[in-house]
């Protein structure tokens, strides 16, 4: 793809985002020096946005590539976007994870850093299913503001960019978007045809915020603890197939182009298939009907449940996402 091809998203003061990011989280299942291997491809193949996290494991291999991308003038700087994460257990000291991520990234500021999970509840990365921490807690909104000032210091100390949120729900957006000095640029949420978070996407927009969704193809190899009984495999829905066909392309670039028409920004993971990602943002959209026929896929079929962030005294994992009223 011709670089600056890839259409953008308007952030809240007018600035842009690619429209299509890369994911890089290996699920537990690919190793550092194969995601940034997809990386160091994905650039040279026009990718300009990059959704790291310092939990993945893996952003010291992916800054090697950043930093030679940068110094082979495969790309400028100030033409890629990247984004990192700051981990449950540094949210008493998010100066340190910043530091650490732009270190890791060999990208000199961030643009944007999201706070990974609402709460400081933490689990080491790779545990199983049944994994739970005595010191977790329910969500507080006083928490989660001392968090979230510390990377209002960041922008203002220009570290970053913009503030992004994640795995956030309208009641917690509710108890503290009207607190907030600089308002977040992004949401970060699990969005894929079986699980389209139609409420949330709209009020994220409402409010200004570009909804990112995460797990866009509903992440076939997501880790073991992710994996229930009843969950769908979205790229397996017969109207999906359908589509895809006559398009001829993978059900993978349907879901994207149907996310990227609802005005989602997806980010997949790929390292076999980064390319046919990133040509689904300029192909052929699909037609209002054939979004209704994805939109209507919709089943509930969240697959990051969050049970390994539970408290004591939680019913089940309804609970994180204030479901359990
Ligand atoms: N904020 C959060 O809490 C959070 C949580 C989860 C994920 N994320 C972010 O979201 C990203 C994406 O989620 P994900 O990685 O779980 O799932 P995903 O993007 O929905 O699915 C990735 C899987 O789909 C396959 N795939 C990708 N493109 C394909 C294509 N065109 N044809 C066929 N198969 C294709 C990949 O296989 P190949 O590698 O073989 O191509 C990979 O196994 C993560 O990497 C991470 O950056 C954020």
């Amino acid at each position: 793809m011709e670089i600056g091809q890839v259409p953008v998203y308007k952030l809240f003061d007018g600035g842009t985002i690619p429209c299509i990011g890369m994911g890089t989280f290996g699920s537990d299942r690919v190793s550092a020096a194969e995601v940034a291997g997809a990386v160091a491809g994905g650039l040279r193949a026009g990718y300009r946005l990059l959704d790291c996290a310092a939990c993945y494991g893996n952003e010291r291999e992916i800054g090697e590539e950043i930093g030679k991308a940068l110094r082979e003038g495969v790309v400028q700087r100030e033409d890629l976007f990247v984004m990192s994460k700051v981990w449950n257990d540094m949210h008493r000291n998010v100066a340190a994870s910043c530091r650490k991520s732009i270190q890791d990234l060999q990208c000199g500021y961030l643009d944007m850093l999201f706070i990974h999970w609402p709460f400081p509840n933490y689990h080491a990365p790779g545990c199983d299913g049944d994994a739970r921490n005595p010191d977790s807690r329910p969500f507080s909104a006083e928490e989660f503001l001392d968090t979230y000032r510390q990377l209002e210091v960041l922008v203002e100390e220009g570290l970053i960019r913009y503030i992004g949120i994640s795995n956030m729900t309208i009641r917690k957006l509710e108890a503290v978007l009207g607190e907030l000095r600089i308002p977040p640029a992004a949401c970060e949420s699990e969005v894929h045809p079986c699980f389209g978070q139609e409420e949330l996407v709209e009020y994220l927009k409402q409010k200004g915020i570009l909804p990112i969704g995460y797990m866009p193809l509903g992440s076939p190899r997501r880790p073991e603890r992710d994996i229930a009984p009843e969950d769908v495999v979205d790229m397996q829905q017969p109207a999906l197939l359908e589509i895809a066909r006559d398009h001829g392309c993978h059900p993978a670039e349907i879901c994207l182009k149907w996310a990227l028409q609802r005005g989602v920004l997806p980010i997949p993971f790929s390292v076999h298939h980064y390319e046919n990602n990133l040509q689904a943002a300029v192909t052929e959209p699909l037609s209002e009907e054939e979004m209704s026929r994805i939109t209507a896929l919709e089943c509930g079929n969240r697959l990051v449940k969050g049970q390994v962030f539970l408290w004591e005294g939680a019913t089940d994992w309804h609970d994180l996402w204030d479901e359990n009223r």
